[in-house]
């Protein structure tokens, strides 16, 4: 593996000199640039749009202790619950105690949840799986989408900050373990250019595009983790990929979400003989951990011998439901579907990545000045499968805390001369007319077919094979297109979350052998990649 995608001399490049440069425009990211102090210099790149992110689709909403008969203690109760016995208590504690303040500032910064229908004054509070109380506040059913359209409004009025849209991370620059910026390429003008920073901060989401079917958008390559993996950082927990239960199925969409929320007003899955069938499996029925329903419904499509399943929302009316779901109704009628009448062919896709860059309660990774927070990072909050609900929150909260740490030390730092050191890279690569395109496309299938709901040693180990044939065939590849960048990143990231998947020898959580059916307490361990080690971490 090339420590970098592209050989460069930052001496003969274009330089920008910020405090901070985030890279990602989702909720973390834009919240985080938030809340930096407006003395500092902010860049925020963006692979596309800053309006194109995980969290601009993100339906249900955000959880938060806030009615008299919940607390922080319950919340926290129920994400380890969810988490089968891997999250990091100290992060979870955090996460639910600051939830509440920090729901706050977003509606400082104009962001409108809704209301009760009995006390305006009060938030709506709904279920969603594995919740033991109604703690979800929403916007509708869009609820990414109204606190990000409110946070960007937000920082576009902010002069210390600038937004570079289709402006792609490339590489970090690191030298004697410290982070002085990053190397990024613009797509209009095909140059490279040289972000220098005292800080930088990822926020780029996950790796969900690995799969075929996924919820996330095009951007959600894991550039973050592969840039930060290659820089010589620590990545945590790869194997524990969330696959959505509820994602419709028709043959013009495949990748939109239909919340859990509807599951939490009470719609029933039911299998493709009409039959409701997760009573059978679980106490909580529909509204089971995430990892349960998903694996019920791969199980019963098993049985079945189809590629779906259905969720029956049809004892709710046309009234409540368009006003309750807007967009989840108005996208079904698109299809020809009456969410009142008709039930929703539903399969499980890929949703959300539990694993990422290794980071403390402060958003700290083992880069000096470098942090992550949302997705792309691993703060142990969700363990082996996250709670609904809880992954804006994590953006807000930790995003918040790395922006308090960021201003901490750029005020310690403020009378240091700025040093910006050269960075020289020329190495041997060929020009090879490879199709990336097509590989790309290959990794998802493969990473769909055998590293899926379920896996096994040896579904695993042909998933292997197939991706380190494509890593050797563009090991020494001169990278001249972004479909090169995007490959070299996935081909990275299948590698590891396989390899993590095999050794773990054990089923928890979103992470299913069925070679290995138990729990083992040997494995309560966290699998920790760095570019000289695999090591297993308590
Ligand atoms: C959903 O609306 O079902 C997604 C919520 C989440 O992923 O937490």
């Amino acid at each position: 593996m090339n420590r970098y995608l592209i050989d460069f001399d930052t001496e003969e490049l274009d330089k920008k000199y910020y405090d901070v440069v985030i890279v990602g425009g989702g909720i973390a990211g834009v919240y985080t640039a938030l809340e930096i102090p407006e003395k500092y210099n902010i860049a925020i790149l963006t692979k596309e749009g800053v309006d194109i992110s995980s969290s601009v689709l993100a339906q249900g909403g955000i959880a938060v202790s806030l009615d008299k008969s919940d607390s922080p203690d319950i919340h926290m109760q129920d994400t380890l619950y969810a988490g089968a016995g891997l999250c990091d208590e100290e992060s979870v504690r955090v996460l639910v105690d600051e939830a509440a303040e920090n729901i706050n500032l977003l509606c400082k910064y104009g962001v409108e949840f809704d209301r009760s229908p009995e006390d305006k004054r009060k938030l709506a509070l709904t279920r969603e799986g594995a919740h033991s109380k109604n703690r979800i506040i929403h916007a509708g059913d869009a609820t990414g989408k109204e606190v990000c359209d409110k946070l960007i409004y937000n920082v576009t009025k902010r002069s210390n900050v600038t937004i570079y849209e289709k402006t792609w991370a490339l590489d970090l620059l690191v030298k004697d373990g410290a982070c002085h910026g990053l190397i990024a390429m613009e797509e209009e003008t095909e140059k490279p250019i040289v972000f220098y920073a005292d800080a930088v901060i990822c926020a780029t989401g996950g790796y969900g595009q690995l799969y075929y079917y996924t919820t996330n958008p095009v951007v959600a390559t894991g550039d973050g983790a592969a840039f930060t993996f290659r820089a010589g950082g620590e990545l945590e927990d790869l194997e524990f990929v969330q696959f959505h239960p509820t994602v419709l199925y028709h043959p013009e969409n495949k990748s939109f979400l239909i919340s859990e929320a509807v599951r939490g007003e009470g719609a029933i899955l039911r299998n493709a003989k009409g039959e409701r069938f997760m009573p059978n499996y679980h106490e909580l029925a529909e509204l089971a951990p995430r990892d349960v329903v998903s694996r019920c419904i791969f199980m019963e499509m098993k049985k079945t011998g189809t590629e779906n399943v259905y969720l029956d929302i049809t004892h709710e009316g046309k009234d409540y439901l368009e006003k309750r779901f807007p967009n989840i109704y108005s996208t079904l009628q698109k299809y020809g579907m009456d969410m009142s009448k008709d039930h929703i062919p539903v399969a499980p896709a890929e949703h959300y990545c539990m694993g990422g860059i290794k980071t403390n309660l402060d958003g700290e990774t083992n880069i000096i000045n470098y942090y992550a927070c949302g997705e792309a990072a691993c703060t142990g909050i969700h363990g082996a499968n996250r709670l609904a609900s809880n992954s804006l929150l994590e953006g807000i909260v930790f995003g918040r805390r790395i922006a308090l740490k960021v201003s901490e030390m750029l005020m310690n730092e403020k009378n240091n001369q700025k040093h910006h050191a050269r960075f020289f890279v020329k190495t041997e690569r060929m020009n090879k007319g490879y199709n990336s395109k097509e590989a790309i496309l290959s990794i998802k299938q493969t990473m769909t077919e055998l590293v899926g709901i379920e896996r096994t040693y040896d579904t695993l180990n042909e998933a292997l094979q197939r991706v380190v044939e494509i890593k050797k065939e563009i090991a020494d590849m001169n990278n001249t297109t972004f479909d090169d960048y995007v490959l070299q990143n996935m081909v990275l990231l299948a590698e590891l979350v396989i390899k993590a998947a095999i050794m773990r020898e054990e089923s928890r959580g979103a992470h299913y052998r069925s070679d290995f059916k138990e729990t083992k307490d040997e494995w309560k361990v966290h699998i920790v990649f760095s570019k000289d080690n695999i090591v297993r971490e308590e």
